[in-house]
């Protein structure tokens, strides 16, 4: 059977936006965050404490969360690839921190620089000060189903990044793809694989919609128990490190299939779609959500 509830974590503010070439106001953003905190999610990834060379887009992120109206209730997390994106984040007041590795050598290279060794090193100390500070710790794992650079990834790979996530204590670990090229049975290979290594209610889908497998990908992640799921309003997205890769699975498609499968999100359908079209008219195209343009059409 299915769960009868699982967790949305709206991603369109940070993963969504960092890839948009045209520089997106901090305005805009403040005021995306607060209609998605009223439409109820409990986890929104709001920001992004990396370098601003490598990621010009979210250099507003100290700005952003200074400007927002914080709902109780919802918990406001950031990226941060090393202590000096953790001390950022810290002083902006984010509630969660995400640490982010690749179950690829190669993607590691080209996201942030190092080996995954190298990562888990420097990871170590943010980890650290996370918990000092009372900062919740998430981990990303990038490239679990293939990596845009070496090819296949295994189920191997991932569960030994998985592991050394759960020795720096990550309360809640994801398993990406970044490229959006899995498909329903390697999804459920995976995950169930991930489950040997932690527990299953902390794991979490990340898929990217790049070749349209990405709803089939949570049916199947479901049937496996796994209760946590990223969405990005209008199917925003991208990353810039994963040429081609296109945004998260929309979360008004996620929405729409949650409620016809009678699984309890908590999340206020129509202001979702009200967003996406909000933030779609902002970037000046049209929302890249099938449930989203079927509902703001009617
Ligand atoms: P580096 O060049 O090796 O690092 O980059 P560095 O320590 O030599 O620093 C270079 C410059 O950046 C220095 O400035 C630092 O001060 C500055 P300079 O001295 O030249 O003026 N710097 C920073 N500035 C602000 N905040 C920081 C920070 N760190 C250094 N935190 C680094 C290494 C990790 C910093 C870089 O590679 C980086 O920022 N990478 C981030 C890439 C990224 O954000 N990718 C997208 C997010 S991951 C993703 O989307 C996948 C996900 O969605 C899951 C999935 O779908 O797979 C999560
Ligand atoms: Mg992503």
């Amino acid at each position: 059977s299915l769960p009868a509830s699982v967790k949305i974590i709206e991603v369109g503010p940070r993963d969504g936006l960092q890839n948009e070439q045209q520089t997106i106001s901090a305005g805009v953003k403040i005021e995306l965050v607060n209609r998605l905190s009223q439409a109820g999610f409990v986890n929104i990834e709001a920001a992004s404490f990396v370098s601003p060379k490598w990621v010009p887009q979210m250099a507003t992120s100290s700005e952003v969360m200074a400007g927002i109206t914080r709902r109780p209730g919802t918990l406001y997390s950031a990226l941060v690839p090393n202590m000096k994106g953790f001390d950022a984040a810290l002083a902006a007041g984010v509630d969660e921190v995400v640490i982010f590795a690749a179950a690829s050598e190669a993607f590691s290279q080209k996201n942030i620089n190092c080996s995954i060794a190298e990562s888990v090193e420097r990871f170590r100390d943010v980890a650290r000060a996370a918990k000092e500070n009372n900062v919740r710790l998430r981990g990303a794992l990038s490239c679990a189903f293939g990596c845009p650079y070496q090819g296949e990834v295994s189920a191997d790979s991932v569960a030994s990044v998985v592991q050394q996530l759960r020795d720096l204590g990550c309360d809640e670990i994801d398993i990406a793809d970044t490229i959006g090229v899995a498909t329903p049975r390697h999804v459920q290979t995976v995950m169930q694989r991930a489950a040997q290594e932690f527990p299953i209610a902390g794991l979490s889908g990340h898929f990217h919609d790049t070749y349209g497998q990405a709803l089939a990908n949570i049916y199947a992640s479901l049937e496996v128990g796994i209760t946590i799921y990223h969405a990005s309003v209008a199917g925003l997205g991208g990353c810039p490190y994963a040429k081609g890769a296109t945004g998260n699975v929309a979360t008004e498609d996620v929405l729409y299939m949650m409620r016809g499968l009678g699984i309890v999100t908590g999340i206020d359908f129509d202001a979702v779609v009200d967003t996406g079209q909000f933030i779609s008219a902002q970037l000046g195209r049209k929302a890249v959500s099938r449930a989203g343009n079927a509902m703001a059409a009617k």
